[in-house]
């Protein structure tokens, strides 16, 4: 299979026994640069008004197709693998692994956005939520949010992926994931807030995806830190 191939279900949650898993458990272990994943707990951020309200049907880590719709999301494709670990560089198996993001336009499914000009996105799934593998990995499919604005001052924020990671023994985190390059980046209160070494740790350089993706469709590793509860 190609390294960046679009996942069936079963991939993208890496709980599946056999060769792809023990693969994707591998090459998880093998990319992640020493001392980038662990060490100091990722930062905490603000959840923001739009934490998912509902359940939905279709709630898995591929955020492209909605269930019984044949079309994709909008937007420009993008994969995220990522490990959990403790602080002391210990993998964390079973985390469930908690996204929710705005949809291409910036525009969020939920009720407090519904004022909101940009359209929903029927083909979006909005959410998601995962548990990481023996080798606390993760990975899911999505779109690159669009930008949108905070408030009435003029703040816009920059594209972002909001995550929850919580498993019994540790801190539950809540944060934010970042796209390295945007000029909005360095305006955004949020993010500007963090110190710099959180605040590049919260920020991902996307590379083109491997042959077999979707032409156009990049690639991030963010990788998550969770203080055990001692
Ligand atoms: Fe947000």
């Amino acid at each position: 299979m190609p390294q960046d191939h679009p996942m069936t279900r079963r991939e993208l949650l890496g709980a599946g026994a056999g060769a792809a898993a023990g693969l994707v458990a591998q090459r998880l272990v093998g990319e992640t640069p020493a001392g980038q994943a662990c060490g100091e707990a990722t930062a905490p951020q603000t959840s923001g008004p739009y934490y998912p309200a509902r359940d939905r049907s279709d709630e898995d880590p591929d955020l492209t197709h909605v269930d019984g719709r044949p079309d994709r999301a909008a937007g420009e494709i993008v994969y995220v693998r990522g490990r959990v670990l403790d602080e002391a560089c210990r993998p964390v198996a079973g985390v469930l692994v908690e996204i929710w993001q705005a949809n291409s336009w910036g525009r969020y499914d939920h009720e407090r956005d519904a004022d909101n000009p940009r359209p929903l996105d029927p083909n979006f799934q909005s959410w998601a939520e995962m548990l990481t593998d023996k080798e606390g990995g993760f990975r899911f499919k999505t779109i690159k949010p669009g930008a949108y604005p905070a408030d009435d001052s003029g703040w816009i924020r920059p594209p972002h992926i909001h995550f929850r990671a919580s498993r019994r023994g540790y801190h539950e985190l809540v944060t934010q994931m970042y796209f390295a390059g945007e000029p909005l980046n360095e305006h955004d209160r949020i993010r500007e807030a963090l110190d710099p070494e959180a605040r590049e740790r919260v920020t991902v350089a996307l590379q083109p995806a491997s042959a077999g993706a979707e032409p156009g469709s990049r690639l991030g590793r963010f990788d998550i830190t969770l203080r055990q509860v001692t």
